[in-house]
């Protein structure tokens, strides 16, 4: 059969796999997340290895004022504004009369439960590709039980527009993953919609909207970045399929559409999923926004306007705003420092670093290098806490603890097993850290990608150790905050800068 059909019973599938938890989700108040506002407020008497904040610009934050720090706008590139899902930036954030509600550990347990099913998803994904990757054998009829993509709950929202005439769509934005997919307004009719802010786009109303066939390469590619795909009995439309590794999907028809970025970057015939079946925690946002790798993502579909370049910041805290640009645009910045995109493949979609070291508090910890080399490491925008080899990691903990050993330890959150109970203390001091890279790179990160508070008596080191020192590790979305994050995937490198935002 040279066409696969999705079957109903795929379909079903897709149904049935999903199990996710909205527990804390749906009692808690969005704006108790895991904001951490870490600021410099005093001189200290070791400001080259140590970081000292007050203990309560660690904690979520429960008010906001908000950033008045802009984001260098560029000409020649294209600016969207990156918000928190969770934050009162967002137009996903309630109306703040449950803004007392505070659900503490479980909230944060839950939140961190979901990104260790992301890691999961990622190591398994990457485990696949040794070997052989069921996906691209498989007719599209069926989904290997251990495959699955990254988890869909990506922390950070852009807003871009879809269709003729334009609509705003909220998207979570992913360097992970490739597929762009929104929800499309056929699910409403069968129920399958997940709950959005935006009214869900309607593919009819579109001038532009094109649906793909299933005999183009532009469907059957879809397998090589791991999203199944099928044709439609009636139609010959191209069907797709995604999961993500907390068992969120859409399942919908590939097409195409005018994306417009900004009022002068528009671009016709972008390749989208219209999400006809759609379930996750998708945080309020219409869909993903897929920046990974390869030839479906964004980056690669703007590849003639851009050059694959683009660059973000993700803020600190729920309360401020932080960018996703596209394009290298007129200068660039001096204070952008690069290191080379790992050339040996990871998996399709992913941004391999070569990690070498790690330094705490100016001193390089005693981690042999081929530990990185041999694990591997990506950055990942969507995973929200650093993983490391566990050698690293231990060797990490001890430096840590070492040079905390004024503050009591508490008991673990989750997968954070080095918290402190700072309620007694008005200010903490920590040591720094920076990732070292082949190529001499140090990058140090900003006060604020340290620490996860999750309240003053558990305020812990965001970093864990993975299963074993064979897993590859992820440099996660808290070590990048306030930095600039430049992808130059043309010229095979990433880049940083400090405080590239709030
Ligand atoms: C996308 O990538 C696949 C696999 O590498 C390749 O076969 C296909 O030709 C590419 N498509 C485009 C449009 O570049
Ligand atoms: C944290 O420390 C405070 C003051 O020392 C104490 O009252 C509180 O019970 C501690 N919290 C935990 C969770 O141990």
């Amino acid at each position: 059969m040279a066409t696969p059909i999705i079957s109903s019973s795929s379909f079903l599938r897709f149904f049935m796999a999903f199990f996710s938890v909205f527990l804390c989700l749906s009692l808690c108040s969005f704006e108790n997340g895991f904001a951490l506002a870490a600021r410099d407020t005093k001189p200290h008497p070791l400001p080259h290895t140590t970081h000292t904040v007050e203990v309560k610009s660690l904690l979520p934050a429960t008010t906001c004022s908000p950033s008045t720090k802009g984001h260098n706008i560029n000409k020649a590139s294209s600016v969207l504004k990156v918000v928190h899902k969770h934050g009162p930036c967002s137009n996903f954030h309630k109306s703040s009369k449950t803004s007392t509600t505070t659900c503490d550990e479980k909230y944060h347990a839950q939140i961190l439960k979901q990104d260790q099913a992301r890691v999961n998803s990622i190591h398994s994904r990457l485990n696949h590709n040794n070997n052989k990757d069921p996906l691209t054998q498989s007719a599209a009829t069926t989904l290997p039980a251990k495959s699955g993509l990254v988890i869909g709950t990506g922390n950070y929202i852009v807003t871009v527009s879809l269709g003729t005439p334009a609509k705003q769509l909220s998207l979570a934005f992913d360097t992970g993953s490739d597929l762009t997919w929104t929800q499309c307004k056929a699910c409403s009719a069968t129920q399958s919609c997940y709950k959005q802010r935006e009214p869900i786009f309607n593919p009819f109303l579109s001038a532009s909207y094109k649906k793909i066939s299933c005999t183009t390469a532009a469907c059957t590619q879809l397998s090589s970045i791991g999203v199944q795909h099928g044709c439609s009995a009636s139609t010959s439309a191209c069907l797709y399929g995604t999961r993500y590794g907390d068992n969120s999907f859409s399942v919908g028809v590939f097409g195409s559409e005018k994306l417009t970025l900004t009022p002068t970057d528009i671009f016709e015939g972008f390749l989208f999923g219209c999400g006809l079946k759609n379930k996750g925690l998708f945080g309020g946002s219409a869909g993903m926004l897929g920046l990974g790798r390869s030839n479906t993502s964004i980056v690669e579909q703007t590849a003639n306007k851009y050059n694959r370049y683009f660059s973000y910041c993700l803020p600190s805290t729920s309360c401020s705003t932080g960018y996703l640009s596209f394009g290298k645009g007129g200068r660039s910045s001096n204070a952008v420092k690069f290191t080379a995109l790992s050339t040996v493949p990871l998996g399709h979609s992913f941004y391999g670093l070569n990690v070498v070291g790690i330094n705490v508090g100016g001193t390089k910890l005693p981690i042999s290098s081929s530990v990185f080399s041999s694990s591997r490491t990506i950055i990942d925008s969507g995973t929200l806490i650093t993983r490391l080899p566990p050698t690293a990691y231990n060797a990490l903990k001890a430096a840590f603890r070492q040079r905390m050993k004024s503050y009591p330890l508490t008991q673990a959150v989750s997968i954070l097993d080095t918290c402190y109970n700072l309620s007694s203390f008005k200010t903490v001091s920590y040591p720094k850290i920076s990732f070292v890279f082949d190529g001499g790179l140090t990058q140090e990160l900003d006060a604020t990608g340290i620490l996860y508070g999750v309240s003053a008596d558990q305020v812990c080191l965001a970093f864990a150790g993975n299963m074993d020192d064979s897993e590859v590790g992820i440099i996660g979305n808290v070590q990048q905050r306030r930095l600039k994050v430049v992808y130059d995937v043309a010229g095979g490198k990433v880049g940083f800068a400090p405080a590239g935002c709030a």
